[in-house]
């Protein structure tokens, strides 16, 4: 076979958050193929970055006082982590808020403008009379209009994948400030995707067979438009208003590329600069007609990458080029629950790390279960344990921890390499098995490999119970038995580990240091001349570690500390960083109403102003200490940003602050003040 060489990408993950278990599976996903593919020698450009622009990432940072770029720069920081922990092996992480991307993406409109593909049109957009800015389309929210699912984002539908314009939501409001939002003109940048020759493109590009089947259809559905007003391709709105985070938009003061448009084009970016570092050039890399550029993505972002990016990319011309593929995957669901976009759920991957369960567990559990359809992977934890501890613990090390304790202890670590015509027929058909395995891989049927893969562990297993090596360990003169089934059962666990190392390649690595054995490449193995003494490769699945993975971290109410607890070491280590203390919003709040509340021994019902179009509810334990009528017209703190709780006696929005003893020697509560010049939605920090 001859020598592919691959341009790889997966999404670029958005910079205002953590990775959550779902980013973890896409990575795994594509680095068992990358792994493959260098197996078979082929060369591979690895490479991802953080989705740095848009709204939602320049609101956050202003909700927290800081830049979008130190809000980048934090999230970016953290990434190493979770990519070296789970063995992601990326060639390169960067941003596209960077250098190469804004002259990429300038590049990219500029062809496209030169060729006819931007229309500049005046249209009317939703502006939000509270806030006083042109609303983005994440902070419209609405019904869709194609499906009629409640409360979906302004820019495409959650519930059937329509990407649409925010207009077209029904009874829209503002998710920032709750107003309705009022029509306000702006001119705008439109890729005037409903041009034929677009569409003559996009119908070859996306029915020429290289998409997933249902990928395909989806995007001759989305292409050819359905009955009554569905007219097929809309044009694209790629600008939007300042104040954005974003690419200015040449010569076009004030506009700035919408977030999607320049996002895909930092695949590009992160090549460059990757390619730069080695001393090659993006251009020549791009021209190489064998090149292959493929782009693993999820179920959610198909229509920017299977019609916009082709489009953009087709229309720009040299030196770009159309991806020649997209591997579309389903969403990772924990226990059946679907992971929420912004806080993930379930699992944290950081905490599995930390917790000490071993990445290579969810890298088999993933594989076992991934295939090239676009359907969801569910992780239960019972599946989870008993898929790792009766195929890898019970099934595969099993091999290598029953033999090769004989080999050491016996012959010196010594291997013969004559076999049994069992043997010898194990080996051959271990052999014959790498080709359909690694279709397999190639064609990402990852369980479909696994469970080749297990089948002949079980048929290497059939082989060692029936030779029983410990029985003729006992025997005297059945030495050279003895010696020979062990060395069968380790030359088969050697292929077992060759197929294996995609899915995990730290194993492969222990493995291939006892086995003085390089996994490295694809092609058949030698047999085994000598091997170290056994070292422990795997433990099981521990029932107790999944109790502390699904365990949350911090109880939600914690109970009221007790006067002892204070001083325990416990609380003295317990140290956050300027980071998490952040994440507390905290803001000056002027009460606006206080009442005693019917029913409540301890409460009151504030009404709290932080600058908003409403003021908060929030129900605060202080009754025993304060007469509501001398709380009215007061400043005090409150926590905003506190998720909001449903109560017995209405919803409430945040929590005030209030110091006591502990101790109780000095009882009392006592809210806090401000120092006279603080206003009302001031932060706190
Ligand atoms: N920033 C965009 C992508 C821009 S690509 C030029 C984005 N970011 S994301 O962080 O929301 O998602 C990144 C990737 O993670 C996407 O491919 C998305 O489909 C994938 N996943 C998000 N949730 C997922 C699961 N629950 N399961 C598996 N993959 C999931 O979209
Ligand atoms: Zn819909």
């Amino acid at each position: 076979m001859s020598k592919r060489k691959f341009f790889v990408t997966t999404a670029l993950p958005y910079a205002n958050a953590s990775f959550h278990v779902g980013h973890i599976m896409e990575y795994t996903q594509a680095d068992i193929w990358v792994r493959y593919q260098r197996m078979r020698g082929h060369e591979v450009h690895f490479v991802c970055a953080d989705d740095a622009h848009g709204a939602p990432i320049m609101l956050k940072a202003e909700a927290e006082g800081i830049t979008p770029q130190e809000l980048v720069a934090r999230i970016a920081a953290e990434r190493p982590a979770y990519l070296n922990g789970f063995h992601i092996g990326f060639d390169n992480w960067h941003s596209t808020d960077s250098p190469e991307n804004t002259e990429l993406s300038q590049d990219i409109y500029r062809k496209l403008r030169d060729a006819g593909f931007i229309d500049r049109r005046t249209i009317e957009q939703f502006f939000d009379p509270v806030k006083q800015m042109f609303l983005p389309d994440r902070y419209i929210k609405g019904e869709c209009p194609k499906c009629g699912a409640q409360d979906q984002y302004g820019d495409n539908c959650e519930a059937c994948g329509a990407v649409y314009a925010p207009t077209e939501l029904k009874n829209p409001y503002s998710a920032l400030s709750g107003a309705t939002p009022v029509m306000r003109e702006s001119e705008h940048f439109f890729f005037r995707l409903s041009d034929p020759r677009c569409v003559e493109f996009l119908r070859g590009w996306t029915q020429n067979g290289r998409l997933q089947p249902q990928i395909a259809n989806k995007t001759k559905e989305w292409l050819e438009g359905g009955t009554g007003d569905d007219q097929g391709l809309a044009d694209w709105d790629i600008s939007r208003d300042a104040p954005y985070f974003g690419i200015p938009i040449p010569d076009a003061p004030g506009k700035y590329f919408y977030v999607w448009l320049d996002a895909p084009v930092g695949y590009l970016a992160s090549l460059k600069n990757h390619l730069t570092k080695t001393g090659a050039d993006m251009n020549v890399f791009l021209a190489d007609p064998a090149m292959e550029q493929i782009h693993f993505i999820g179920k959610d972002i198909v229509y920017f990458h299977c019609l916009f990016w082709p489009a953009m990319l087709h229309f720009a011309g040299t030196p770009y080029r159309v991806p020649n593929n997209i591997f579309v995957h389903g969403f990772l669901t924990v226990s059946g629950e679907k992971m929420s976009k912004s806080r993930g759920t379930g699992i944290s991957p950081l905490r599995y790390l930390e917790i000490g369960m071993n990445p290579e567990w969810l890298r088999y559990y993933l594989a076992a279960k991934l295939n090239a359809n676009v359907e969801d992977v569910d992780f239960t934890p019972d599946d989870f344990m008993a898929r790792v501890n009766s195929d890898l613990v019970g099934k595969y090390v099993n091999i290598a921890s029953r033999c090769a304790g004989f080999i050491t202890k016996r012959f010196d670590g010594k291997l013969v390499q004559e076999f049994d015509a069992d043997g010898q027929q194990l080996l051959a058909d271990l052999a014959a098995a790498r080709e359909t395995v690694g279709r397999f891989f190639d064609e990402r049927e990852y369980s479909k490999a696994i469970r080749e893969i297990m089948a002949l562990a079980d048929r290497t297993n059939e082989y060692v119970n029936a030779n029983a090596p410990w029985e003729l360990a006992k025997l005297a003169d059945r030495e050279a038995d003895l010696h020979r089934v062990c060395s069968v059962a380790l030359n088969a666990f050697a292929r077992l580990t060759r197929m294996l190392a995609p899915v995990m390649p730290a194993t492969a690595r222990k493995v291939a240091d006892l086995l003085n054995h390089d996994f490295g490449q694809w092609d058949d193995i030698a047999l085994l001349e000598r091997i170290k003494p056994y070292q422990h490769l795997m433990t099981r699945v521990d029932p107790k570690l999944l109790d502390a993975l699904f365990e949350p971290a911090a109880p939600e109410s914690a109970p009221a500390p007790q006067a002892a607890a204070a001083a325990t070491p416990e609380a003295e280590a317990a140290h956050i960083s300027i980071d998490d203390f952040g994440k507390v919003d905290l803001r000056i709040a002027k009460i606006v109403s206080a009442e005693h509340v019917e029913g409540a021994a301890k409460l009151l019902r504030l009404q709290l102003d932080i600058g908003e179009e409403k003021p908060r509810q929030v129900f605060a334990g202080i009754k025993s200490a304060y007469d509501p009528t001398t709380l009215v017209g007061r400043l005090t703190v409150m926590v905003a940003n506190l998720a909001p709780r449903k109560m017995k006696f209405g919803m409430s929005e945040g929590m005030v602050l209030a110091a006591s003893d502990e101790s109780g020697a000095a009882p009392g509560l006592f809210i806090l003040s401000p120092d006279s010049g603080a206003a009302p939605g001031m932060r706190v920090k």
